[in-house]
């Protein structure tokens, strides 16, 4: 297959497109319910990467007229502290979706944060109670980067039923939640993992292949079926030889396009969807706290 068959993924394109239909159902929904829906995101420290993110997704909500109740605190911000304000955040009826920035400075404990929201506030869909609904097939709010995944291959009418797909890395934020939504669309879904052996052989086997590994263009050509979708979640910094600076993925884009019949670029693929799905998880959590 080559290059000229391999189409592009536009996970920016098709963010932009919910979050316009996003816009309209708040304006729709707004008036009866007497207020906006409310996100708030709590940042901890000063990562400059984590300040890009909360400030897009801070801008993707005034976007679609989501409020924004943004709390940025010291590096030295205790647990004790963090809980007592996702409580509070828990009780405030202008706040429908909470999600705390990760990573978390080291000596804060994400995983005892994520218990303490309330599972129908989990913006992040990261809370073992949505993470349990995942497991058992019953709605709740999805993780937002596998469900952007899900999304994008829905919008291009991708077959997923009966597709061998196979999924490099296993993290709780990404990997694994994807392949039971992968399965749950009835794919025979392969998990791939650093222990995997002779990893190019089972990559080889995926009609889907999603890398989401954290290592940049770590998925080289001779890893991929001819005619595959190649989907890739990784952001990664890479310093060229030149010096310039670049975002790139965990797929070598150039040489995998090759061969591939779609592929999702870095930027503009999953990133932009992964926002996408955040807000729409937000606006889920609105409409069914208002409906109650
Ligand atoms: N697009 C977005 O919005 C978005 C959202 C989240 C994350 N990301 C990006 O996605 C990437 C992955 O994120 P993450 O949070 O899932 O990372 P993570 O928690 O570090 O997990 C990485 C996974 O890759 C596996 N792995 C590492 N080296 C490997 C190797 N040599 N061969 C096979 N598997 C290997 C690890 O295996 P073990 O489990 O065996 O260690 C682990 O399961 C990162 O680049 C991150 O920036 C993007």
């Amino acid at each position: 297959m080559s290059s000229s068959t391999c189409s592009v993924l536009n996970g920016k394109a098709l963010a932009q497109k919910i979050q316009g239909e996003l816009k309209e159902s708040i304006q729709q929904l707004q008036p009866k319910i007497g207020r906006p829906p409310g996100l708030a995101v709590l940042m901890v420290g000063d990562d400059p990467a984590s300040a890009v993110y909360v400030r897009n997704k801070e801008r993707a909500c005034a976007k679609v007229g989501i409020a924004s109740f943004g709390h940025h605190f010291p590096a030295n911000t205790s647990q004790d502290e963090l809980e007592t304000v996702i409580q509070q955040l828990n009780l405030d009826p202008r706040v429908d979706g909470i999600l705390v920035q990760l990573p978390l400075p080291a000596h804060l404990d994400a995983v005892g944060l994520l218990l303490t929201i309330d599972p129908e506030k989990d913006a992040d869909g990261l809370h073992p109670m949505n993470l349990g609904r995942l497991v058992r097939g019953e709605p709740g709010l999805r993780s937002c980067t596998p469900a952007g995944v899900m999304g994008l291959l829905e919008e291009y009418q991708l077959d997923i039923a009966g597709k061998q797909a196979v999924v490099v890395g296993r993290s709780i934020l990404v990997g694994k939640p994807l392949g039971l939504m992968l399965l749950e669309k009835n794919a025979t879904v392969t998990m791939a993992h650093s222990r995997t052996q002779d990893l190019a052989s089972v990559t080889r086997q995926g009609d889907i292949l999603v890398a989401a590994v954290g290592k940049p263009e770590f998925i080289t050509a001779e890893m991929v079926k001819p005619g595959a979708i190649v989907i890739d979640v990784g952001i990664n910094r890479v310093v060229r030889p030149d010096g310039t600076s670049q975002l790139v993925g965990d797929v070598d884009f150039n040489s995998v396009a090759n061969l591939a019949q779609y592929i999702t670029p870095v930027p503009g693929g999953i990133g932009p969807m992964t926002v996408a799905m955040l807000l729409s998880n937000t606006v889920l959590s609105y409409r069914q706290r208002e409906t109650k």
